[in-house]
């Protein structure tokens, strides 16, 4: 049967790379329908929505969606560009992403991270005689992507119950009893064991699918005893029972953020709450070329929905460009973890293969990977536009 997948491009430079991604899977053999979703600052301005009941019905039907990337602006100015007639309805804009994942509850979320050999921002260092060393790195990050630090608990100047509450803390009345609350704002970092659960399932499930020797929790439960401290326990007990030929690693961010510059090909799996989770992957995005190249996939395993996309924006600078020239790989790596997931995993293996040979051949490089900044010159300077580099590993298909 062949599957519909809900093509979502939403704004800027969304736009090109979801066509361009369209076109490299379709030449791969990967035959589905499209539909397309409604998402982003368009429909804001006519409907005072960006994201329509009609796209989120067209998800829940489907399950999975491949999205571009959208625009989000400060609250004032989305409210300027409001059309006319929506001006008087109180509405506030709020990202349709964030959204997205927490109406479907798309809790998993996964930031491969591969770098490709010959790709001239990949991550080297100095070896002994001055030689230059450039590892290969193979980690893949799973986000807890809706608790934690992003959950949105938090009060400035707190009062009454939860005042009273902080204050039957003992640690708050010694470190901070002498505070007025009017000087006081607290962020909450909220974790379940349901949710915590999940996401040390999905990154242990993945190492053994995958071949993965280790799995690391990259928190710091030495300090942030009770959340971060519940992780490691609970990943401890999982590994035990579960995955006993699978090594569990324990690492705290902040010494993570310097091992992934001295040592990053020793890392596969991680896993990390939701804002280390977006520390760490950015960091080993960093490692393998950026925002060019880091995809990410989030996912509700129980349900099935899942929205792939890749890590960048809607860069509003490029978007107008007669010749585009971003970079397609991103949101290609994207759509092969969507490929992945509704197990087409031959095919994803074959757009990556031939990623990875256009790319160590070195012949063809987007503006970002020939270190050049991002002007219309670029294409007379010798750099690949963007349908250039999808047409490029097509050829190679
Ligand atoms: P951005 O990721 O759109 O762009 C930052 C810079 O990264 C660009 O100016 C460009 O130099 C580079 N870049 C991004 N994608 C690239 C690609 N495929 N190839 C080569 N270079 C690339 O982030 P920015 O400028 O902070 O945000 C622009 C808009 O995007 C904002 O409205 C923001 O809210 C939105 N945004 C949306 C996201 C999403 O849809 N998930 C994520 C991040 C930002
Ligand atoms: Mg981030």
């Amino acid at each position: 049967m062949k599957r519909t997948i809900v093509a979502m491009p939403g704004d800027g430079i969304g736009r090109v790379v979801l066509e361009e991604a369209m076109r490299v899977i379709e030449a791969a053999g990967f035959d589905a329908n499209y539909v397309e979703g409604d998402i982003g600052w368009e429909f804001w301005c006519k409907e005072g929505d960006p994201l329509p009941q009609r796209t989120i019905d067209l998800i829940e039907k489907h399950k999975i969606g491949l999205f571009g990337a959208i625009t989000s602006k400060p609250k004032d100015e989305a409210f300027d560009e409001l059309s006319p007639e929506l001006k008087d309805k109180g509405l506030v804009y709020a990202s349709p992403i964030v959204r997205l994942r927490q109406h479907f509850g798309l809790d998993i979320c996964m930031r491969p991270c591969r770098s490709y050999k010959g790709n001239p921002l990949n991550f080297i260092r100095r070896g002994q005689n001055g030689t230059i060393d450039e590892p290969q790195i193979d980690a893949v990050i799973f986000r807890q992507n809706t608790e934690g630090l992003y959950g949105g608990v938090e009060w400035s100047h707190p009062e009454g119950i939860v005042l009273e509450a902080l204050k039957s803390h003992p640690r708050f009345e010694k470190n901070f009893g002498h505070v007025p609350p009017e000087e006081i704002s607290v962020s909450t970092r909220i974790f379940t064991k349901n949710a915590t659960e999940r996401i040390l399932r999905s990154a242990f499930n993945y190492a053994k699918e995958n071949g993965y020797k280790s799995v690391t929790v990259c928190e710091k439960p030495n300090v942030i005893r009770e959340t971060s401290g519940m992780m490691y326990k609970m990943a401890q007990d999982i590994q035990r029972a579960d995955f006993p030929d699978i090594q569990l690693w324990n690492t705290n961010i902040d010494a993570q953020m310097m091992w992934l510059t001295k040592n990053p090909e020793d890392y596969g799996i991680i896993v990390a709450g939701n804002m280390f989770g977006d520390i760490v992957s950015d960091g080993f995005a960093g490692l393998i070329g950026g925002l060019g190249f880091a995809s990410s996939a989030q996912m509700n395993p129980e349900s099935g929905v899942a929205v792939f996309e890749p890590t960048h924006g809607s860069a509003p600078k490029y978007a107008d460009y007669d010749v585009s020239i971003v970079n397609p790989i991103a949101m290609i790596e994207s759509a092969c973890a969507m490929l992945e997931f509704i197990h087409e995993k031959d095919t994803a293996q074959k757009i990556r293969r031939a990623v990875a040979e256009v790319i160590a051949e070195g012949k063809v490089r987007t503006y970002e990977m020939m270190k050049f900044s991002g002007k219309p010159d670029v294409i007379e300077k010798g750099a690949v536009s963007t349908q250039q580099m999808a047409d490029a590993i097509i050829s190679k298909l």
